[in-house]
This record gives C-alpha cells, structure tokens and sequence, in this order.
C-alpha cells in the first residue's frame, strides 16, 4: 500500500471508557470480521483480562476502509495497554503510530488514566481525535465534557465525535476523522530496513510472534534480519497482518504494521522499542529511545502446600516465557520455606500474575509485603539495590538509604477532596498542584512509592467511593530516614512480614501490625509474644493468651460421626497454615497484616 492511504492509530481511554467496544465497533462496521465471528471484545484476548476489563497486551488490527472520498485506506489500529504499569509498552506503541482516538466517556469526564495516557500520545506527537462515547446514555453530558477535555488536557475539542460505540452512532464519522484528520506516516522503501519492535508475545502454535511497524526499506519471508540491541540474527519464517486473525501476506513496506515469526525461543529475546535491520547492508544507527521495562515492586511468592513448589516453579517459567518484563529467582524464607522472589512492573502486574498462577495452575500462593528497590549505600562506599527487606544488611554498616518516588495524579470529585488530601499527607505526600475543572478537582502529589503499593490504591477507593482516579509515574530517588522493621512471633523473626518502614512511622506500623497479628493468629495451647522490632529494639508488642482448644469437648463424647466432622473441619482448617517454630500462623495473616487502616 503507498504511504499516503496508510493510517495508523492508537485509542487512549481510561478503564472502562468503551475503548474495547469502541475498537470491535470499527472492526464490525468495515466488515473486516463476518458478524457470525464476531465476539465482544475481539481485541482483549486473555480471559482474565476480559473479566478484569483491562487490556493487558498490546493488539493490533488491519482494518480496509473505501472513505466517502472513494479510495481505500488500510487503518492500523494498535491497541494500547490502558494501565500505568504497562507505560513503557503504551510510550513504544504510540511511537508505532502517527494518531490517536481520544475516547472519554460522556457520563463520566476526564480521569487520572486518560491524562497519563494523552500525554504519552502528545509525546509522541501525535495528531488527537477527541471522541464523546456513551451518548446514549441519558447522564451523558457532550458539552460539559467537551469544555473539560479543552480545560484539562488543552486540546480543541469542539469537533468532538459523539459516539455510541454501543448502538453504532459516529461510528462512521469516526473511520473518516481517521482518515482526513490523522497524518499519513512517512518513510522510504529504498533506504534500508528499520523497523519497530513494537511487542511480542508467544503463541504455542507459532512460537514467539513479533509485532512490527516498518519505518523505512522493507520486510519479506526469508529475509535474514538482525535485532539491534544484542545483535541477535534471524531469518523471517513467516510475515502477516492481523486482520484480526493471522493472515499471511508478501511484503511489509514503510508504514506498515505487521508480524514476524523467526524461529525465536522465547519472548526475553525480544525488546520492545528494539530496532529491526536487514542482515546485510542494515541501518546503521537504531530508532531511538530504546529502553527495557525494569521490574519496580518486588514480592515473594511460595506455595501454600510446599509440595507444590515444582509445579509453581513450572507455572512462572511459562509464564515468564510470555511476560519479558516480569523477573524471577529463587528465594528461601525460614518461614515460608522454598518460592520465588519476583519483580513486576508494578502492582497490577503483580495481581495479574498472582491471580493467572492461582487460577490456570490451581496453586495457592501466599505473597509476602510488595517491596519496592532501594538503594542502601554502605560506609565502605558500596551500594546495594536492596529488592528484599530481608536482606538489609547490619545498620551499623550502612550510611544512608534512598528510596523511590512517584508523581501521582488524582482526579476526585469536590466532595471528597479532603479524604485524599489526608491519605495522601498520611502516605508522606509532597503536595505538588491542586486544580480545578468543573467539581472535580486534580491534585498533583510527590509521594514514596513505598507508600503506595501495600494498600494506597484499595485506600483512595474506599475513602472515595469509588470515584477517585489515581494514576502515577516513578520520578526518582531520595534519601529518607528508614528502617528494616521485623516481626517476631513466639521469639522467632517471620522474615515473610518484615519491612521497610520510615522511622517515623515505624512505631504506628509496628503497633498495627502486632494489634492485627493478634487477631489473626489462633489461640495455641501456651502464650505468645507478638513483637514489632527495628533491629534488636522491641517497638510494639501484643501477647496472645494461652487457650486448650478442644472443639470435640462440647460433644460429651456421644456423637462418633459429629465428632469427626469437626476434627476434619479443624484439619482442614489446619492446611492453610504455615508453622513457625511452635506456632500455626493462617495464609490471610500475611496478607492482611500488612494493610493498613
Ligand atoms: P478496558 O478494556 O478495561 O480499558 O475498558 P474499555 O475502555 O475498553 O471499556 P469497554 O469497551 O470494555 O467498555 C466498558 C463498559 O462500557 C462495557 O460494559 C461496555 O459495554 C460499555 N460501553 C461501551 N461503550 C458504550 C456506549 O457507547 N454506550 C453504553 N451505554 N455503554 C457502553
């Protein structure tokens, strides 16, 4: 296809704005899938994703459009992930496109999402078609959600689309704002080939898949390529277009979005954002920008029955397989006996995986406290990057430590402004800029990501009802006051629920931690100290009483069946709990004792 009937684009929406339905709706209306193959949310393809309604993997579909000015287009439309956690992979597919749809649901307004997410787009330069969706519903509000989007993200909005990708109004105005108001991309067929690495994933049937976007020269099957980054040669299997199934085609020229199969093993080999060349007579110099994902939070993961640490260890090489962004090693905990310490993007990945493990491999997990990476600098001039509290080194050796902050943007409505103000002064917030636009406001906060991923997010929900919007992105180090806080439990340290805390908060942690700890633990037959501790100093305590727990005493000894339903009740109640020395701590105490009230 020649440049000029190319267009490629991206749709940037916070959650639930109807990008998905938006995208099938496009889809549907240019035929390029028959109705009968039709299914909701063609695009989101993992099932936990659709549950969840997040797109997790960037998509991409052809679409063939004959527009009202009787030529046809080919439209390539990459879906991005919607999450900040995912940033990295939406910042290289709005590199991939010269456009984005601009999807706000008209009920709702401008979020915290579709701020991050337009201001990669502006980024990238992109040229922006705000879209009104959801105008058939009754709360919708085109104007006042018009005159947000000019307010807030300052782009013009009076020729907003309103759409309903529900009923299929705008549907059409939409594929010819594609059309007439986003560029064509540029590049030239002659020069030699670069190409986008725009994603990759595996496939059981092809292998790994590589989704491209050809910038200058061009692609054919059989040609030998060589990825920048590590300089790795592979010969082109196959190449194809997503239309939205696989299908094979000769060629990709400049400005064109495509696949590859070549043979590659698994998708660590491949980099997003990396640069694609020919073998012989390739690009000298790489597209720029290119950086890998790094993991930011941190957490052990280990099996609840310890006989199925193989079949965990199984379940994240395969998925890890898929998932290059996601790090893993072994890690042995006194306490929890053998799992792995893995590194995610951030806390949402960690839920994804998490809930994937739990689910497609049936293997019940318990997760230690999410932990962030800090830097410890030693008194002899080393430094540390320390992923797990447990490994803090002896204080007397260290000299200062750094720990990562974020830039947090909140959208909420007027009302319940002041409860975020707190949590967020609470969470050791730097307030940064507080705003208005109609009764929302948007409030700007620097704040230690430390803070945030044990509980931040449920937190803003719960004091917000709901209608709070949080997004945010790392901006850097910063020596503060912290320390390893750890817990003991009948004298023995549980390394699973040690952390770093700040000093100052460490004694309100401390005390909340061993309060909830108490509750969480059964009664044994002898009495047990609870003790929070920053090294040998004991900062809060709790002790749980002793108690004889015969719960067959009450059946006078009668009832042989009653008897031993409640002992396999008891039994059963038994498996998930881990044993600590003497004492049976239950799986719900690792988790909950780390939230926050
Ligand atoms: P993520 O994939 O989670 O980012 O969400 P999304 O932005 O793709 O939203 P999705 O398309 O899944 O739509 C969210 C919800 O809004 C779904 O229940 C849709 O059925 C509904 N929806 C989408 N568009 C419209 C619309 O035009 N009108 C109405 N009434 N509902 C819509």
């Amino acid at each position: 296809t020649d440049l000029s009937h190319i267009r490629n684009f991206s749709i940037v929406a916070h959650i639930d704005h109807g990008k998905s339905t938006l995208a099938d709706r496009l889809i549907q209306d240019t035929n390029t899938v028959a109705d009968r193959d039709m299914k909701a949310q063609l695009l989101d393809s993992m099932d936990i994703e659709r549950e969840r309604g997040i797109t997790i993997k960037a998509n991409t579909v052809r679409i063939e459009y004959k527009a009202d000015d009787g030529e046809d287009y080919v439209l390539n439309l990459i879906d991005t992930p919607g999450h900040v956690d995912f940033a990295y992979e939406v910042s290289r597919s709005m590199r991939a496109v010269e456009g984005s749809l601009l999807v706000v649901d008209s009920t709702q307004g401008v979020e915290a999402q579709t701020l991050a997410n337009v201001y990669q787009a502006i980024d990238a330069d992109h040229e922006i078609v705000p879209v009104l969706n959801k105008i058939d519903l009754p709360a919708s509000e085109c104007d006042r959600v018009a005159e947000q989007i000019e307010d807030v993200i300052g782009i013009d909005a009076t020729d907003a689309i309103q759409v309903s990708a529900k009923t299929g109004v705008g549907i059409h105005e939409t594929l010819e704002a594609i059309v007439t108001k986003l560029p064509a991309p540029e590049g030239n067929r002659d020069a030699p080939l670069k190409a986008m690495l725009v994603d990759s994933w595996y496939d059981p049937y092809l292998g790994v898949v590589v989704l491209v976007r050809v910038i200058d020269g061009e692609m054919r099957v059989k040609d030998r390529v060589k990825f920048m980054s590590n300089g790795t040669i592979h010969q082109i299997d196959r190449l194809g277009v997503f239309r939205p199934d696989m299908e094979n085609i000769d060629v990709l020229g400049p400005g064109e979005i495509g696949f590859i199969t070549a043979s590659i093993k698994q998708v660590r080999d491949t980099r997003v954002g990396d640069t694609i060349t020919s073998e012989k007579k390739g690009a000298e110099e790489a597209l720029d920008g290119f950086k890998p994902s790094q993991p930011v939070v941190f957490c052990g993961l280990f099996p609840v029955d310890s006989a199925q640490f193989e079949d965990l260890r199984d379940a994240i090489d395969k998925l890890a397989l898929n998932d290059a962004s996601f790090s893993f090693e072994m890690e042995t905990s006194a306490a929890l006996g053998f799992g792995f310490r893995c590194g995610f993007l951030g806390l949402l990945h960690l839920e994804v995986i998490r809930d994937r493990i739990e689910r497609e491999y049936d293997i019940e997990l318990i997760t230690t406290a999410p932990s962030v990476i800090y830097h410890v600098y030693m008194r002899d001039g080393t430094k540390i990057d320390l992923h797990n509290p447990a490994d803090m080194p002896d204080v007397t050796h260290v000299d200062h430590i750094e720990e990562p902050r974020i830039k947090a943007t909140i959208l909420v409505p007027d009302d319940y402004l002041g409860d975020v103000l707190k949590l967020c002064q609470e969470r050791r917030g730097v307030q940064l800029d507080l705003t208005y636009a109609g009764s929302r406001a948007m409030t700007v906060y620097d704040l230690p990501l430390n803070e945030v991923v044990f509980d931040f997010y449920d937190r803003l929900k719960s004091v917000t009802k709901g209608y709070a919007s949080f997004d945010y992105q790392l901006t850097g180090y910063q020596t503060d006051n912290l320390v390893k806080m750890s817990v003991l439990v009948n004298e023995e340290p549980v390394d699973a629920l040690s952390m770093m805390v700040h000093r100052d908060r460490a004694e309100m942690r401390g005390r909340a931690m061993v309060e909830k700890l108490k509750d969480l633990i059964p009664r044994h037959m002898f009495k047990i100290p609870i003790q929070a501790a920053i090294g040998g100093k004991v900062i809060a305590r709790e002790t749980l009483s002793a108690l004889r727990k015969d719960v067959t005493a009450k059946c006078y000894g009668g009832d042989a069946t009653r008897k031993r339903k409640l002992l396999d009740k008891q039994k059963a109640g038994k498996k998930k709990m881990r044993q600590f020395g003497k004492v049976d701590i239950p799986q719900e105490a690792f988790i909950s004792a780390l939230k926050m009230d």
